[in-house]
């Protein structure tokens, strides 16, 4: 039997897939990268904004005929849509055999070979389950990503994360870190911790900054990153095992979402701009390279002109290496659905663009920093364009391209001296290993 998982949305997406491919093949299935050759489609959906369910459903249709070509072919929405919409996808998509919600993938195997009826959902939230036990196959041999937390327990109220992801559940600390052991003794070397407030992570005995420096002594991990942290949730502890040790990179994704107060507030992010960039102040204090990088909402119902141009002030003022930016898309079943917009979509876009442009020129000033340093790179790939070239990142997460001089394999480090930028691509020469 073959499966083949599409997966959209968010890294905690990404890594359940990983969860459910281990457990199809812990009964023997095998994946295919070809739909056509697959008995199992999975559709692993994101529902954050509008756009992207629409994108889902329409990908979804598409496969319509091979169900028709393959009637034994069977199609399973799982994710975060599956969540949102249950049933309701059955008459959008009548093709499809189940809807399984993120809390019932240990239940996949089971439903699928052994049940004959079809059409079912399980979507109902379990607060237990916690995948104990249960590992993500690996995202590449040298570099991977570990939930620690799932669910989340702030009330944003924009987002629909909680509403389909359930009431925030962490993780075992002994079973994340025998899963970080089993990555390393494989040979990976950076892992990604990932969770909704990943920094208000805690069991037991056990904050995020305890985890972090247990596996930072794990032998062969050589680069922790972890996404998305909270701004509420630092405190000194934390910042100075951050800033402390070196396993841990200097980057951090720092989601800011508004640069106004009145913004933040109506948005429920438990912080003002003060507390927000005086986090980015520690690290840039420690290292002005540490790379900040962050999220930003657009448009929220409310946002005055003024609102508007706070945020295009803190964003010069933080400097964000990068942003992923967002126009407000009302998602129903959240508060801030209850209010009536107050901007046209026309009006929303034009902000979005106006910080695009702005945020894009700070990115590559930010980039322009790294000329002539000696940057360690975590070898990733050949590049597409030309195959004589390679692709790593730096510790701060840039992408740096070089030509190599010996044989490279992904999963190597090799020392680059960064002699070229242009626009968004770094270039470096090898320098050492
Ligand atoms: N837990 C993370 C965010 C996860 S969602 C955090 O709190 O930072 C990823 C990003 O999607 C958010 O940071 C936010 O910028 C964006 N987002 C969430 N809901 C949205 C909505 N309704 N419209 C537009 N963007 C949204
Ligand atoms: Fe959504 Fe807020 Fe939770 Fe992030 S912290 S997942 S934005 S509710
Ligand atoms: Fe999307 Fe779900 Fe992630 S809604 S952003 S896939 S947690």
């Amino acid at each position: 039997m073959k499966y083949h998982i599409a997966t959209f949305g968010c890294q905690m997406n990404e890594y359940d897939s990983g969860l459910l491919a281990n457990l199809l093949e812990s009964v023997g299935c095998q994946v295919t990268s070809k739909k056509e050759e697959a008995d199992f489609i999975f559709f692993n959906t994101c529902s954050i904004r509008e756009k992207a369910e629409d994108t889902a459903i329409a990908r979804i249709s598409q496969i319509k005929s091979l169900k028709y070509k393959n009637p034994n072919l069977k199609i399973i929405i799982v994710g975060c849509m599956a969540k949102n919409k249950g049933k309701a996808l059955f008459k959008r998509l009548p093709f499809i055999d189940y809807v399984i919600g993120p809390d019932h993938y240990k239940e996949i195997p089971e439903i699928i070979l052994k049940q004959k009826s079809y059409q079912r959902v399980y979507t109902e939230f379990d607060e237990t389950e916690n995948y104990q036990g249960a590992y993500a196959k690996l995202q590449t041999p040298y570099s991977t990503s570990i939930g620690i937390q799932r669910g989340c327990n702030k009330r944003c109220s924009y987002c629909i994360v909680p509403y389909v992801r359930g009431k925030e559940k962490n993780r075992d600390p002994l079973d994340i870190l025998a899963e970080v052991q089993s990555a390393a003794d494989r040979g990976v070397s950076e892992i990604m911790l990932l969770g909704q407030t990943v920094n208000a992570y805690h069991k037991d005995d056990f904050s995020f900054a305890t985890l972090l420096d247990k596996i930072s002594q794990i032998n062969g991990i050589e680069r922790i990153r972890f996404t998305s942290p909270h701004p509420k949730h630092y405190n000194d502890e934390l910042i100075d095992v951050l800033l402390s040790n070196s396993k841990i990179c200097n980057h951090v994704h720092l989601p800011l979402q508004s640069g106004s107060d009145a913004i933040l507030k109506k948005m429920r992010r438990q912080y003002n701009v003060e507390n927000f960039l005086s986090i980015v102040e520690r690290f840039r204090n420690n290292n002005p390279l540490y790379a900040v990088t962050t999220d930003i909402i657009s448009g929220f119902v409310g946002e005055t002109d003024e609102d508007f141009e706070q945020t295009l002030e803190v964003v010069k003022k933080a400097q964000f290496d990068n942003a992923f930016m967002f126009i407000y898309s009302p998602r129903a079943g959240t508060e801030s659905f209850q209010e009536k917009e107050t901007l046209s979509e026309e009006e929303k876009q034009e902000r979005h663009e106006r910080l695009v442009v702005i945020q894009n020129e700070i990115t590559m000033q930010r980039n322009k920093l790294m000329f002539n340093r000696n940057e360690k790179i975590l070898v990733e790939r050949p590049s597409t364009k030309d195959p004589d070239e390679w692709v790593g990142k730096t510790e701060n997460f840039k992408k740096v391209i070089f030509k190599p001089t010996k044989i490279v394999h992904p999963g190597d480090y090799v020392v680059c001296h960064i002699n070229d930028i242009r626009g968004w691509t770094l270039r470096g020469e090898v320098v050492g290993e």
